[in-house]
């Protein structure tokens, strides 16, 4: 019992540390060519690594036995300084188990370098600001925060660039990371097997939000991806109740100037996330839990939810024009 009251703290940990559980944080479980390819780079790696460690520890374990001091040796065993066969061998396996590990790294390397368009990829352009994301995609010209929409089974060529600072964009079940540098565009390519949520992380220490700075990748059938672009791309649709109406309009007072919806608003140079889909998104500044007490606190209270973010506090609203602004903004949907 007592062995067992050890291993569970410790089994937690390991399961923390893999993200296990937390939408598919784990690059050991990969959703993708490109994860895959990862996966299996870091296998045939690890697995060499091994039977290295195995072999060279039995050997010297061995040695160390065979050859310890007995009572009455008098003589120094046989020197093997200068063996030919010792130097050959122990030069041919590393170069042997070398040229193991370069031929597919070399290959893999080429075509996971390869953002080449092909007829069915897509770009996404991935601006990462202090501290939230932006995905354009150029073909559609549509803009969206914090949830980047991607069609499954298709090669998705993705742009990386940065407004602010240098950030780091990585989705462990889709690809490995690749930092977002201002000035600097770089590229990379994923795709996603399945539909399905997979949570994305900033990696690159970039300021006091940086461990917030979480955003999802949600693949969804081509047919549904369509749909999703072609709706963003629409104006805004009429509010469904008059709460929603008068939400609206306390929404046009105070956010629209930062945050565009159906294409109008927002600001380029300092504005936020654009909030078209707002009402579809599972969670609230990349991190929230979505219901209407946590829109309440992050729009009342930014600074102290989200660390070091520029977006103003709304606590001046009174509660009736709060409760008609969550409306107005849960019911921000362009699917269904
Ligand atoms: Cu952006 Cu860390």
């Amino acid at each position: 019992m007592k062995q067992l009251g050890k291993l569970l703290p410790l089994t937690a940990i390991i399961f923390l540390l893999t993200g296990c559980g937390e939408l598919n944080l784990t690059a050991l479980d990969p959703q993708g060519p490109v994860a895959q390819m990862q996966l299996s780079l870091i296998k045939l790696s690890l697995y060499i690594m091994i039977i290295v460690i195995v072999v060279v520890f039995a050997i010297f374990a061995y040695v160390l036995w065979r050859y310890r001091e007995k009572p009455g040796d008098t003589h120094i065993p046989k020197q093997v300084e200068g063996s030919k066969t010792l130097e050959i061998i122990w030069t041919t396996i590393p170069v042997l188990l070398l040229i193991v590990l370069a031929v597919p790294n070399v290959m893999d390397t080429f075509t996971l370098a390869n953002v080449e368009a092909d007829e069915n990829s897509i770009t996404v352009k991935v601006t990462a600001h202090q501290f939230w994301w932006e995905f354009e995609y150029p073909d559609h010209n549509v803009i969206a925060g914090q949830d980047m929409y991607i069609p499954t089974d298709t090669k998705i060529i993705v742009q990386l660039e940065a407004s602010d600072v240098m950030h780091s964009f990585w989705v462990p079940a889709l690809a490995g990371k690749q930092d977002n540098v201002p000035g600097i565009t770089n590229e990379m390519w994923l795709e996603a097997e399945h539909p399905g949520v997979y949570k994305g992380k900033c990696t690159e220490l970039c300021g006091e939000g940086h461990w917030l700075m979480d955003f999802r990748v949600i693949a969804v059938e081509p047919d549904k991806f369509d749909k999703w672009a072609t709706n963003m791309g629409e104006p805004e649709q009429e509010p469904a109740t008059q709460l929603a109406e008068t939400g609206r309009e306390v929404f046009q007072a105070s956010c629209i100037a930062c945050h565009a919806v159906g294409g109008v608003g927002g600001n380029p140079v300092a504005g936020g996330p654009d909030l078209t889909n707002f009402g579809e998104r599972e969670v609230i500044a990349g991190f929230l839990e979505f219901n209407d007490e946590n829109l309440e606190k992050w729009l009342r209270y930014p600074a102290e939810t989200k660390p070091g973010n520029t977006m103003p506090a709304f606590n001046h609203l009174d509660d009736s024009e709060m409760e008609a602004l969550i409306e107005y903004m849960k019911g921000l949907k362009v699917l269904d």
